[in-house]
């Protein structure tokens, strides 16, 4: 088997219709808009309908890409949905994806790495396309965080929204490519840090509504701690890894966890801030989507440019991070 280049030959995003103001929040718990944008940077979220699942928004995302990715859904050899809110516990997302945009060649399946799911579905398409195996693959970062918020628990109700990006990852091309990843994770620190606890199988009785174990909740300080010591961390391996400096770096594209974050870790790599792209301010934290959300609205405004050098690079619950160098 021939080693082939892999490179995003197309990226999408979906946000649901339904918009949710920090002003509107100052209505459900106590909280303020000066609050929630001095310490997140978060104007608004979008917010999942009832009805709507996390493979109705992956689904609207991924036909978005693959229509940039000028292919069509039965050329789709793999699709891979990184979640932490997938439909349901069986069968999986990603099979649902299958289903509804007619991928009728495609395997599927789901994975879990909390906000760095992007990032790690990414490095699963790399290797299944450079080692030659496969032509192009799905990567999704779908969520429904909304359905799993405490409204009434003002220290994470303000921080999180739903929406779904992806991108085709493709063999070969001219000059763009995926030059390597770093991924970590360490799963010493408590779960309470960041935690789902609800309907796995530490959690399946009538303690899970009683014990409010089917909402997320968060440790902040210690969470806000890792992510500024973590991103610098995972971005300054994966650039000294292949060679480069900071210097040839065109374009950050960070995890939408915090405002605050993303400067303390500008100011730690000592990037300027400006060559960090931003956009928690419109959608929240949207956790595995929020990295392929930005990549479509950074292209879209013309930051993210062909042959650009870039850095994706994320952290959540788990622990786990992971980072991406790519040629765009
Ligand atoms: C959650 C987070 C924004 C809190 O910011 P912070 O600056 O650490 O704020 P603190 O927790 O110190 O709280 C400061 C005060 O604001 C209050 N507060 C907390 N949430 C509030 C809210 N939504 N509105 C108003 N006040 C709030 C606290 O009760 C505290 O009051 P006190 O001083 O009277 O005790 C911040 O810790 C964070 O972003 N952490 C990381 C979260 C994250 O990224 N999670 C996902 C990772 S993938």
């Amino acid at each position: 088997m021939e080693n082939s280049n892999s490179y995003i030959s197309g990226i999408g995003s979906y946000l649901p219709s339904q918009m949710l103001t920090n002003k509107d929040l100052e209505k459900m718990v106590d909280t303020t808009d000066e609050w929630i944008v001095s310490r997140t940077g978060i104007k608004k979220r979008y917010i999942s309908a009832k009805e709507e699942a996390t493979s109705d928004l992956a689904t609207k995302a991924s036909l978005s890409a693959i229509e940039d990715a000028g292919i069509s859904p039965n050329e789709i050899n793999m699709i891979i949905v990184a979640t932490f809110t997938p439909d349901m516990m069986l069968p999986s997302t990603a099979t649902r994806v299958q289903k509804n945009i007619g991928a009728n060649n495609a395997s599927a399946f789901d994975i879990s790495a909390a906000c760095s799911g992007f990032i790690y579905g990414l490095s699963i398409a790399h290797q299944f396309i450079i080692n030659g195996t496969m032509k192009n693959v799905l990567v999704i970062g779908a969520e429904t965080i909304t359905k799993y918020v405490d409204w009434s628990d003002r220290n994470t109700s303000v921080l999180f929204g739903d929406g779904a990006g992806a991108v085709v990852v493709s063999q070969n091309s001219n000059g763009a490519k995926i030059l390597g990843f770093n991924l970590g994770a360490n799963g010493n620190p408590p779960r309470e840090w960041l935690m789902l606890a609800g309907g796995g199988s530490v959690n399946r009785d009538e303690n899970i509504l009683k014990g409010k174990k089917n909402f997320i909740t968060m440790n902040g300080k210690e969470i806000f701690k890792f992510g500024v010591n973590i991103l610098p961390a995972t971005i300054t391996t994966v650039v000294k890894k292949y060679g480069l400096t900071n210097e040839d770096i065109d374009l950050v594209i960070p995890h939408q966890a915090n405002r605050r974050i993303i400067e303390a870790a500008a100011v730690i790599l000592n990037i300027p801030i400006q060559k960090f792209y931003i956009n928690i301010d419109r959608y929240a934290n949207t956790s595995a989507a929020s990295i392929p959300i930005a990549m479509f609205d950074a292209r879209k405004e013309n930051i993210l440019n062909k042959g650009d050098i870039i850095v994706l690079a994320g952290f959540g619950a788990g622990l786990t991070w992971g980072s991406m160098l790519i040629k765009y």
